[in-house]
């Protein structure tokens, strides 16, 4: 099911053309992180939640592809999908096996993906958006397939000032802004259950201490949780 109103953002497309420009589509910070440690320390941490059993896994928004390219050759089939035509060849150049498309319309069959991966891509989306894309992830993972999602913590102390800091600068530099929005937790919770999607396990993190929370709701959790972790699986029926 393709709901037709929800189509690929342009504008944040050229956003992100920016960003490449900018830093080179080598580095982290063309994707959008603060600094290469951060984005080092949010893979070791997505990692440890991958299932190695799955043999086909997609990294849906993949931008240049970095996240999943440590897992190339080490899976039957990675597979890494964004909209943006620069990003698509620069993770083909890394050697990842790439499709170019939609993440509201996913190009892949029913049931045909052990698992998804998905990170730092819904803060620029609106909640029909994460909404779609929660429902294609439904229909294209097999039974007992999992979603990995990765997003930042907008009611993160920690998070709320390194946007205001870094949102300052850009105005100074003159530089274009994106679009933000945040989700919660329950938001995708609600989205999950209307597809049969269960989750499987939520958590706070904070990527440079490794630290990990699954109390997504403690003061610590709201003053240094900046990055929102949850693992949805497709129900065996
Ligand atoms: C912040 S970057 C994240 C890249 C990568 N996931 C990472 O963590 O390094 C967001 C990416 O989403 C891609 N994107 C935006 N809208 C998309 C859509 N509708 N379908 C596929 N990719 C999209 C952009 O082109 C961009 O490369």
């Amino acid at each position: 099911m393709i709901n037709e109103e929800i189509v690929a953002d342009r504008d944040v497309d050229k956003l992100y053309a920016g960003m490449r420009g900018r830093h080179g589509v080598h580095n982290a910070r063309a994707n959008g992180y603060l600094y290469e440690g951060y984005f080092r320390r949010e893979q070791q941490i997505l990692f440890t939640l991958l299932n190695p059993q799955a043999g086909v896994l997609v990294d849906v928004a993949c931008g240049s592809g970095l996240m999943v390219e440590p897992l190339i050759n080490k899976r039957r089939l990675v597979v890494g999908l964004d909209f943006n035509a620069d990003a698509c060849f620069a993770a083909h150049n890394y050697g990842l096996n790439v499709v170019r498309g939609d993440a509201f319309g996913l190009p892949f069959t029913d049931s045909s993906v052990d698992e998804i991966v998905t990170c730092q891509f819904f803060n620029q989306q609106q909640p029909m958006a994460v909404r779609q894309f929660v429902v294609e992830s439904a229909r294209v993972l097999r039974p007992g397939g999992r979603v990995i999602m990765v997003w930042r913590n907008g009611t993160a102390w920690v998070h709320r000032l390194a946007l205001a800091c870094f949102s300052f600068l850009d105005r100074l530099r003159r530089l274009p802004s994106f679009p933000y929005e945040n989700h919660s937790f329950e938001r995708i919770e609600t989205y999950a259950a209307d597809v049969g999607l269960v989750v499987v396990s939520q958590a706070v993190s904070f990527p440079p201490f490794g630290w990990r929370s699954s109390a997504t709701n403690s003061w610590l959790a709201r003053i240094i949780g900046a990055s929102n972790i949850c693992v949805l699986e497709k129900s065996i029926r």
